[in-house]
């Protein structure tokens, strides 16, 4: 079985002395496939994504059961950055908006270019790894194509493909060059199986198919929704680290405070703006509040390469600024914002969490809301974004909203702020039962056997 991802397990840096540090992978994708590290026949496939990567793969580190491409760092520069990111991330979460609408150029087309080449370096890697009969389960925008090529190379293996994020749907997707559009699609439907966290974007993928494409052919369509993994999580979470950052953390809070908690990259999708906007709105209607909460917000640096993502990371640390400003006093800091990466202190804030605020404005699923309520110690109230993929689940025991209403999710933080203990504590109960219910070792084999079958 081979799995084949942009981002692998872990990630390097060159540190002190030229020493090689390994750093565990962000984001959803790496938490849903880690527990591919359990199986012995499994080989994973990714790109050197940083300099200590390329020096990882040239002095022959690395993990058993990772092999790490060293593709061209301009190529695939022009294929993380210029197309996966910028272009594909952007249509699938329907980011586009007056005055970024894209423009498909001839930079674009250079880009583009860079992003098949990147594509072929994967399908080649797999074509060579692969044993007879094999199963590929490749992963996400970055490589649509790789399952039409690696057909044409490798007829024998089962291929199928896992997307993380949201489909567009079709007056959305066609946004793009239509022969891009069709590459994207047939580069798809080269897959035996093609995977989607829930109804909704499977839905939207074979609207576009249909519509752009002449239909599925022989390709079939399964949805997962990846849930959270309760007993890594529970263990993880009551490690000493843990345990000190949350001391560090109530010592930031202060004695008998309500905590809303969010943790993302800084990302747009995350609408992480919007919630500061929500927070300083309760602060603003409901002063009872004022003094007797904290707003805990982790957002992790992501994708800094591009200037859209710097502006953002700005722009959210101006804004917790300026509502401390406005309504800070000496003894309450009303926005405490963290924005260096910390595993550990994520979890912390997670048991500490007595409302969880996950506001996306679109997302493929999103693994806070599901892991939150599983490790908040008293249980959290969710505050959730019905563009989520996570509110297909847990959208009855959440207090759902717009994400684009700011006035609503303020109503929302009050509601969730004002919860009765007790409630509170069963519907935590009830969203950590909904969002355990497939955990990714479950997650992941079911696909296979999909495959297989
Ligand atoms: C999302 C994507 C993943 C990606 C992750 C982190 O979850 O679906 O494919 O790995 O974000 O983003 P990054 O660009 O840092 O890999």
């Amino acid at each position: 079985m081979l799995v084949a991802s942009n981002r692998g397990p872990v990630s390097y840096a060159v540190g002190e002395g030229g020493s090689l540090n390994a750093k565990r992978g962000g984001g959803g994708l790496v938490s849903g496939l880690s527990a591919i590290g359990a199986d012995a026949d499994a080989l994973w496939v990714c790109s050197a994504l940083s300099d200590g990567d390329r020096e990882a793969v040239r002095r022959g580190v690395g993990e058993d059961g990772v092999r790490m491409l060293d593709i061209p760092a301009d190529v695939h520069a022009d294929a993380y950055n210029g197309i996966a990111n910028s272009v594909l991330w952007f249509v699938h979460h329907m980011l586009y908006q007056t005055p970024l609408e894209p423009v498909f150029d001839a930079e674009f087309r250079r880009q583009w270019a860079s992003y098949e080449t990147y594509n072929r370096a994967f399908a080649e890697a797999l074509a060579e790894e692969a044993a007879r009969g094999a199963v590929v389960v490749v992963q996400d925008y970055h490589l649509t194509l790789v399952p039409g090529m690696l057909r044409e190379l490798r007829p024998d293996l089962r291929i199928g493909h896992f997307s993380h994020t949201p489909w567009a749907p079709p007056e959305y997707f066609r946004m793009l060059p239509d022969d891009v559009a069709g590459q994207v699609l047939r580069g798809m439907l080269g897959a035996d199986r093609l995977g989607f966290l829930t109804q909704r974007w499977a839905d939207a993928f074979t609207a576009c198919a249909e519509q752009f494409a002449g239909g599925l052919g022989g390709t079939r369509i399964g949805v997962h929704g990846l849930g959270a993994d309760a007993d890594f999580l529970r263990k993880r979470s009551h490690q000493q680290d843990v345990e000190e950052r949350m001391a560090a953390l109530r010592e930031e809070i202060g004695e008998g405070r309500r905590t809303i908690v969010r943790v993302d990259r800084t990302e747009l999708s995350k609408n992480i703006v919007r919630g500061l906007l929500a927070y300083r709105r309760l602060l603003e209607t409901h002063a009872e509040w004022r003094e007797r909460v904290v707003h805990v917000a982790f957002a992790y640096p992501s994708r800094q390469d591009l200037a859209v993502y710097r502006d953002y990371t700005a722009e959210v640390q101006r804004l917790a600024e300026e509502i401390n400003a406005e309504y800070g006093t000496p003894g309450w800091t009303p926005v405490v914002l963290h924005v260096k990466d910390d595993f550990a202190r994520s979890l912390a804030a997670y048991r500490l969490a007595d409302v969880a605020l996950v506001n996306p404005i679109r997302d493929g699923m999103n693994l806070v809301a599901k892991e939150v309520p599983v490790i908040s110690d008293a249980g959290c109230a969710l505050v959730l974004s019905r563009e989520a993929g996570a509110y297909e689940e847990l959208g009855e025991d959440a207090i759902t909203v717009n994400p684009y209403d700011v006035t609503g999710t303020a109503a929302a933080l009050h509601e969730a702020l004002s919860m009765r203990p007790e409630e509170r504590a069963e519907r935590s109960k009830r969203l950590a039962a909904a969002a355990t219910a497939l955990p990714p070792a479950r997650w992941f084999l079911d696909q296979l056997q999909a495959l297989r079958g």
